[in-house]
């Protein structure tokens, strides 16, 4: 049971704004959190390879698909980051990963809806990354080291990922008529379950409080999002695009954008299994693991007979 006077130092050095480190004391709660957050977070990025994967053999030119498949690599870095990260609160990987393929688990909503038309992949880099780099972008100052640290880096990747995006999307919008209508459809599609991305109102978000109080996230759900908002408004207009939420105003009180209600419906709905992809994606993630499993029995047999040799050697 953690005393008294171990969670009131604990909060000290977080309000000193200290890093926690792997090897620190720390409340069982907060280790909880963490590994929650960051496991579903890794799911997120292997599960968001999926829809932009997609499109990799039907690229429009060999630089286009040269850059997506960049992009995806780099998505399977962020997950293997992120489980590393998880794995430093002593969690097992494999565990995590089974949670989410047969458990509880959660992966971000977003990743749910279909890539219909390229300019998905578009809007995909401009709208879905410009989220997470808001998202990560916070997150690489969380309290936890390990968790800050990947983040980090990920933000470098991400600003590649949010910029060929918007570059190809204002292609698109320069375009032909049909190109135009193909990118506006796209940003119709994902706007609102973009904004989704950054969770339900901080009024519904039962972790928001103890994550803010732990450092883990420095900014709440509906702050985030209303930076993005800010944003994206500014980005759209500058390519000639609108936004699908004709509630769209500036407030000149508050100095930010007004927004149309979000369809949390639609949020829960996708968040608990029954969104337009959610099937599919995880048949295709449970069989890539199960298709997988030899090559994790050869790599953990080899490790085994290696320990066992270098045992006899010394
Ligand atoms: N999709 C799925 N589940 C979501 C969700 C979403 N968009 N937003 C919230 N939820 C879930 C939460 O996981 C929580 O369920 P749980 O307690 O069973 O885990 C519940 O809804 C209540 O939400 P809370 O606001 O209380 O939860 P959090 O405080 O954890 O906030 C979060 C949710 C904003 C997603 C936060 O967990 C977070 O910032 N996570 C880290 C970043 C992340 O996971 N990003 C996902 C996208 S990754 C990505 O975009 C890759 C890029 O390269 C394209």
């Amino acid at each position: 049971m953690d005393t008294q006077q171990q969670l009131d130092e604990f909060q000290k050095r977080i309000d000193n704004g200290e890093t926690i480190e792997p090897k620190d004391w720390m409340p069982e709660r907060y280790r909880k959190q963490l590994i929650r957050m960051m496991s579903q977070h890794a799911h997120s990025e292997i599960v968001g390879m999926l829809p932009e994967g997609n499109w990799i053999t039907r690229a429009p030119s060999l630089k286009r698909k040269m850059v997506l498949l960049a992009k995806v690599q780099d998505e399977a870095g962020h997950g293997l980051y992120l489980y590393s990260a998880t794995e430093t609160l002593g969690a097992e990987r494999r565990e995590l990963v089974e949670d989410y393929l047969y458990g509880n688990a959660k992966y971000s909503s977003i990743f749910n809806y279909p890539t219909l038309t390229y300019a998905d992949i578009c809007v995909i880099g401009w709208l879905v990354d410009g989220a997470a780099i808001v998202n990560q972008t916070m997150l690489a100052k969380s309290s936890y080291g390990p968790y800050a640290r990947a983040n980090l880096r990920i933000c470098k990747e991400e600003s590649f990922h949010k910029k060929q995006g918007y570059e190809m999307l204002a292609k698109m919008a320069d375009g032909t008529p049909e190109q135009q209508r193909m990118a506006q459809d796209a940003v119709n599609r994902w706007w609102w379950p973009t904004l989704m991305m950054f969770g339900p109102h901080d009024s519904d978000s039962p972790n928001s409080a103890e994550l803010i109080k732990w450092a883990v996230k420095t900014k709440t759900n509906d702050e985030l999002r209303q930076h993005f908002v800010d944003r994206m408004v500014m980005e759209a207009e500058a390519i000639g695009i609108s936004l699908p939420d004709p509630n769209l105003k500036y407030n000149e009180e508050t100095g930010h954008w007004d927004f149309g209600d979000i369809p949390w419906d639609e949020f829960w709905s996708v968040v608990k299994g029954d969104g337009p992809m959610n099937r599919e994606r995880m048949r295709a993630r449970r069989k890539a693991y199960e298709d997988g499993e030899w090559v994790r029995e050869a790599a953990m047999e080899y490790a085994r007979k290696k320990k066992l040799r270098e045992g006899k050697a010394s």
